[in-house]
């Protein structure tokens, strides 16, 4: 019997994981290698993270990505420390940057506004991971790519269709599917598509994007059809509006036949069944939404493998 060889932990050569493309994508290629070992094998790694301590701050809900963070660190044998509230309001966030980085090893953040990741990243010496901003969800995109190569293989060539609107996990979604060649469609209501300084940015890779009104254009042939809620955390006071503007949007069992038949669906969650996705869709077959929960604990460890200095 042959045994697989280990994957190396490749150390991230950028010293913050703030947005997506903070890693080569060598180096998130070698991540997702290194998170399928995580799942295979997690018992390999009981002591990857001895003797670190990591703070987590949320100035917004979360339960995947809070207990995935708090867990992934617990299994590798480090600690954590949990702060909820606003970050930088109580005193400048350069002082909360500086005080953080004497206590702990890294820094993972959720956020309003990426000026804040952005500001902890530059005053503290440690890693500073973005653990969602208004403009990035990068640690889903790496446990949703992960789950898309565990049920397609290589990604090359693949199409993901996200229907909804084009917010911060569209934005990460985009960056990270045009890198590994894969065929990124979004369609979204007139007026809420994705920034144009990410679709720039994904167009560099020169896979093909296609930004559409058309749910069922979008997912003509695609491998994957994703979306999330119509008002994400701090648009509640649009939701009304929104459930109006978006409900051609919504990814039914309909929308669905306009993929291949093989087509999954993705969802980071939590999900508004009845708004962005009928009961129907989430709960069938093609639905892997819990892969993808689950697929956060296995990316964040290896994420933060490749930051945390000298972790053996
Ligand atoms: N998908 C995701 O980030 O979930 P939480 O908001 O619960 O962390
Ligand atoms: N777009 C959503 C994602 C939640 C995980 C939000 O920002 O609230």
């Amino acid at each position: 019997m042959t045994v697989a060889a280990k994957p190396k932990i490749l150390k991230a050569a950028a010293p913050d994981f703030a947005r997506d493309l903070d890693l080569t994508t060598r180096e998130m290629v070698a991540l997702l290698d290194l998170a399928d070992d995580l799942k295979r094998a997690p018992k390999d790694y009981l002591d990857a993270a001895r003797g670190k301590s990591i703070a987590l701050l949320f100035e917004k809900p979360s339960l995947r990505t809070r207990l995935t963070f708090e867990l992934a660190i617990q299994q590798m044998g480090g600690n954590s420390v949990t702060s909820e509230g606003p970050i930088g309001v109580r005193e400048p966030l350069k002082d909360v940057a500086r005080n953080l980085d004497r206590w702990v090893n890294a820094i993972v953040a959720r956020v309003f506004s990426q000026a804040t990741i952005d500001g902890l990243a530059k005053r503290s010496n440690v890693p500073v991971i973005n653990a969602l901003s208004d403009m990035y969800h990068p640690c889903q995109a790496l446990a949703d790519l992960q789950t898309i190569r565990g049920r397609f293989g290589p990604l090359d060539g693949l199409k993901l269709a996200f229907i909804g609107d084009g917010n911060n996990v569209a934005h990460s979604l985009m960056l990270c599917c045009a890198r590994v060649g894969m065929e990124f469609a979004i369609a979204r209501p007139e007026g809420y598509g994705p920034d144009p300084s990410v679709v720039a940015q994904a167009s560099v890779f020169g896979s093909k994007i296609q930004i559409t009104a058309d749910p069922n254009e979008a997912a003509h042939n695609a491998h994957v059809v994703y979306t999330d809620v119509w008002a994400s955390m701090g648009q509640e006071n649009e939701a009304s509006i929104r459930r109006e503007i978006f409900a051609p949007y919504q990814v039914d069992e309909d929308l669905m036949s306009h993929a291949l038949p093989e087509a999954i669906f993705l969802h980071c969650l939590p999900a508004k069944r009845g708004e962005e996705v009928t009961d129907a869709v989430i709960e069938s077959r093609q639905s892997l939404v819990f892969d993808q929960a689950e697929n956060r604990l296995h990316a964040q460890k290896a994420l933060l493998l490749m930051l945390l200095p000298e972790t053996h």
